[in-house]
């Protein structure tokens, strides 16, 4: 049995943006100490204290963005015992131990400026203030004579600092702060009143959560507007790291639940302004193994990093809605790209998947027309059963290069004819992620085989495959 994909190449839709391929980190067990960061003088920290290998490998994967500093502890943050040389120590309320403050506002914006990764900053709206806010903020973005301008250059950095999006809490409606949506809804209106006027540039993004959650604040900005762009959702699916055949499937079923989250997010931010957006600001696989105990730390499989594929497929497909997305976390924390233990320290399955994916980058996503396709029956963890398609595809086009990825989690090969509705198939390279075992923890792309006949293309996707090719059309 052959699955045919159409490419329909004359219907170019939303481009997929960088940022739907972001990253998180967080003040949490060694994401942060340990993991990006050593310390100054340090054995495998560059002059700046960063560690050297960690950022090497993120700065070849092009992390697009970092968002930081939390989760659960961007509401205990108070940014301004994490500057200059007085820091102090306070306990990380959320994860234990004690927070040094060692790594700070400068520590993370320089960061990313040297990995290329657009910042997105949490802010503190559970213990903070609509003034310490607006202090932080002048202390990244404002020019001097602004006092807290100087004190950035006092500190090292005349320029000011480029950072787009700030985030306005974080699960507001648990962590951060066990808020009520009306609650919530007037803390956004006061926040986004003042920084608005006096950062009008800026992107807001709002907490979102469950539908009920969603629709309660959106009445809210519906009778009295908020200045928001986003409203946030995080994404998690939860498996077990000793895993069996049916939670393995669960995490494909998770579709389901996610898309629906997104339609009906989407459905009701579509009555305020008509522009604002989604952010999925946090998702990913969490392990039953990763505890607040244990820093949350979990191993890279390949089968999460395929339950990482089939998210981005469909955060790539919602590219009209979804403005931007970040896996939770990007080292030692959750489903991280990168494990760091002292020298030791290596790219996880994930990593690939991000590598090899993110040649849709800047693409515009063509319809795919699946034909004969097998539709491997998948539960859905909030109820029902949903039908996967093998393969699950997406396509992009960019001039004359169409890349399309094609994922295929079963435990049986899955053949496809490619071909394209306005041409032919010109030449076709392609490359897969595979591997004999869904718990390999070593596993690079390798290049795959792609046979040409008549404008078309013939492949076989191995089980548990993910397979990345790039067409140029005749
Ligand atoms: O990513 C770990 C935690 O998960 C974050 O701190 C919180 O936002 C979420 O519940």
């Amino acid at each position: 049995m052959e699955t045919r994909i159409t490419i329909v190449t004359e219907l170019a839709g939303a481009e997929v943006s960088g940022l739907t391929f972001g990253h998180f980190v967080e003040h949490l067990g060694r994401c942060i100490y340990g993991g990006i960061w050593l310390g100054r003088g340090s054995e495998g920290a560059d002059e700046e204290g960063y560690n050297l290998r960690v950022k090497e490998l993120l700065k070849d994967l092009g992390l697009e963005v970092l968002r930081w500093p939390g989760g659960c502890f961007g509401d205990q943050y108070h940014w301004e015992e994490g500057i200059g040389k007085d820091r102090r120590v306070r306990r990380n309320i959320w994860w234990g131990g004690y927070e040094l403050h060692e790594f700070g506002t400068d520590e993370f914006l320089r960061y990313c400026e040297e990995v290329g990764a657009e910042p997105y900053v949490s802010l503190n709206l559970g213990t903070g203030t609509v003034q310490e806010a607006l202090d932080w903020m002048e202390y990244v973005l404002g020019e001097r004579p602004l006092s807290y301008a100087e004190r950035r250059a006092e500190n090292g950095r005349e320029e000011p600092y480029k950072v787009r999006y700030w985030g306005l809490g974080n699960e507001t409606w648990g962590c951060g702060g066990n808020m009520r949506p009306e609650h919530y809804a007037d803390l956004v209106r006061q926040y986004s009143n003042f920084i608005k006027a006096a950062f009008p540039d800026v992107k807001l993004v709002a907490v979102g959560h469950t539908t009920d959650w969603n629709r309660r604040l959106v009445a809210s900005f519906w009778e009295r507007p908020a200045r928001i762009d986003a409203l946030s959702v995080h994404q998690y699916t939860r498996a077990k790291e000793d895993w069996d055949e049916e939670d393995y499937r669960r995490c494909f079923g998770s579709r389901a639940w996610k898309e629906r989250q997104i339609s009906e997010a989407w459905g009701l931010i579509t009555a305020l302004s008509g522009k604002v957006k989604l952010v999925v600001d946090e998702w990913g696989v969490w392990y039953d193994t990763a505890r607040r105990e244990n820093g949350l730390i979990q191993k890279g499989h390949l089968k999460d990093a395929l339950s990482a594929a089939s998210d981005l497929h469909l955060y790539m497909r919602h590219a009209d809605k979804i403005e931007m997305a970040n896996i939770a976390q990007t080292v030692n924390v959750l489903h991280s790209v990168v494990l760091a233990e002292g020298s030791e320290v290596k790219p996880t399955p994930t990593y690939f998947v991000f590598k090899m994916i993110k040649g849709h980058k800047g693409g515009r996503l063509l319809p795919v027309v699946l034909e004969g396709e097998r539709k491997w029956p998948v539960e859905d963890p909030s109820g029902g059963e949903y039908l996967y398609p093998l393969p699950d595809a997406v396509a992009t086009v960019k001039g004359n290069e169409i890349s399309a990825s094609l994922l295929n989690p079963s435990e049986e090969d899955v053949k496809v004819e490619l071909s394209l509705s306005g041409g032919d198939i010109g030449s076709a390279e392609a490359v897969a992620l595979v591997g004999s075992d869904l718990q390999a923890e070593d596993v690079e792309p390798v290049p795959a085989e792609v046979s040409l006949e008549g404008g078309r293309a013939r492949l076989k996707l191995g089980p548990a495959s993910l397979t990345m090719v790039r067409i140029e059309r005749r």
